[in-house]
């Protein structure tokens, strides 16, 4: 497997083009099913959970061609109902196939995520609010076995508003008879964008943003003559200009809506950060110190679960203490032990970790279990001194475009080498990590 070394301490500096949203895309995608035909979406990143969900396409019988971010889909036919366990093991995100599987085929056979590293992430509110809509559900083998005559509109009252959930819920109810009301639901962004989308094909859907959605079924959906171009990926956003931020540097994101990044630039003016804010382009500076911050995750529009690793990075040089609460996911401070690896002073009571800043982190070999712990430990690395190197990219591949690529280009000492145990790379200079990396 892969890693990339970093030898850290430099300033980023320039332009960094932000692509589209990983968790918008992923819905997106799989919500083709509901309207037969060709489909044609753009700003798609290149990323493995993309190119999982369009497997899993492939497996149901739709075929796909992706071209430089455009996605042609055809979704005439589905030959298979079925959400495999070697597809969902890959991508929870596979769980998005029951709703729509349920709208088109009346049936859909889904392996069940199962926890994963961040928390145990059940899917009962996926099955409560489909089951109100009046699916039946089995649970055998590993699967959850769907089954529904016809899809009947319905309140659904949320327990917890869950942007997966909200999600597949939504994609039923478009074709479901009469009238859905989804309460508690996801104010995310990428909600909105699913509702845009939907929207497009023709469903009928108002108030999605806030947490009551309401939607009139229509019998039929077909594609749209446009493509849809998704919507920037505002966590990508958030960690290059983090990136920025703890490197002390001049760093300029675009293609971007600022609007979607409002608790995390909040953050970054109160850890001592310069913001430029223009249309689509956010200009993030530091020239003096870091001060400490205080952020507790929140559902949209609070600050967001998938920036608080990437903070917390930042947050270990600031001068003085830091807190850091995370309500969202039970098991999501992973990082916390590695970041303590490159010299991070990092305490944790439950759910808040207390982050007293040091003068500055020394390299380290470091891993991480999920995606967003790997981004922060790569900008630790880029602020850090000397060399680090961090494993297991299959995280990294999951959520952030060309990362290598775009982080050079703006300036780090940053290569993607393969982990191989027989070589070792002793006080490498920049030139000879940029080799080893070509070679
Ligand atoms: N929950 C339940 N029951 C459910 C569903 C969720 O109790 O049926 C709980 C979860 O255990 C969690 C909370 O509700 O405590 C919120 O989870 P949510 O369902 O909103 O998360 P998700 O839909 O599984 C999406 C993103 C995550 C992001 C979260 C929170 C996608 C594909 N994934 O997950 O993204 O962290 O929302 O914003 O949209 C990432 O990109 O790194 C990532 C993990």
């Amino acid at each position: 497997m892969d890693k990339i070394v970093i030898d850290g301490g430099r300033p980023l500096t320039g332009q960094v083009r932000i692509g589209g949203a990983k968790n918008a895309a992923l819905p997106i995608l799989i919500a083709t099913l509901v309207a037969p035909g060709e489909h044609r979406i753009g700003n798609v990143p290149d990323l493995v959970d993309v190119s999982s969900m369009l497997s899993l396409l492939g497996r149901i019988g739709c075929p796909s061609l992706v071209h430089q971010g455009h996605v042609r889909l055809d979704t005439s036919r589905v030959s298979f109902c079925e959400a495999p366990y070697d597809l969902v093991r890959k991508m929870r995100a596979s769980v998005l196939a029951l709703g729509p599987l349920l709208a088109r085929c009346g049936e859909a056979h889904v392996s069940l995520p199962g926890g994963c590293a961040i928390g145990v992430r059940p899917i009962d509110q996926h099955l409560k609010g489909l089951e109100l809509l009046g699916a039946r559900f089995e649970l055998s083998g590993g699967y959850v076995h769907g089954y529904v005559d016809q899809l009947v509109g319905a309140r659904i009252p949320l327990d917890v508003p869950t942007v997966t959930g909200t999600e597949n819920i939504l994609m039923a109810t478009v074709v479901a008879k009469g009238e859905s009301v989804i309460e508690n639901a996801a104010r995310e962004p990428e909600i909105v964008d699913l509702a845009g989308f939907l929207r497009g094909m023709g469903a009928k859907i108002e108030g999605e943003g806030t947490s009551t959605i309401r939607v009139q079924g229509v019998d039929n959906l077909r594609p749209s003559p446009n493509t849809w171009n998704v919507l920037p990926d505002r966590i990508e956003a958030g960690t290059y200009l983090v990136a920025g931020a703890i490197t002390g540097g001049d760093l300029t994101i675009t293609h971007v809506r600022p609007d979607d990044l409002r608790p995390v630039l909040e953050a970054l003016r109160a850890a001592g950060c310069t913001l430029e804010v223009n249309a689509d382009t956010v200009r993030v500076r530091r020239k003096g110190p870091l001060q400490p911050i205080d952020i507790t995750t929140e559902p949209h529009p609070g600050f967001p679960t998938d920036m608080q690793a990437q903070l917390m990075a930042l947050s270990c040089f600031a001068e003085g203490t830091s807190t850091i609460r995370e309500t969202i996911f039970e098991n999501r401070f992973m990082h916390v032990p590695e970041l303590t690896r490159l010299g991070a002073d990092i305490a944790i009571h439950g759910n808040t970790a207390t982050v007293t800043g040091v003068s500055g982190l020394r390299g380290a070999t470091v891993m991480a279990t999920d995606l967003r712990a790997s981004a922060s430990l790569v900008l630790a690395g880029l602020a850090a001194q000397g060399q680090t190197e961090v494993l297991r990219l299959y995280h990294l591949d999951r959520g952030y475009e060309r990362l290598v690529e775009k982080l050079s280009d703006v300036g780090a000492t940053v290569a993607r080498v393969p982990d191989d145990p027989r070589v070792r790379m002793f006080a490498p200079s920049p030139d000879l990590v940029a080799k080893t990396a070509a070679s």
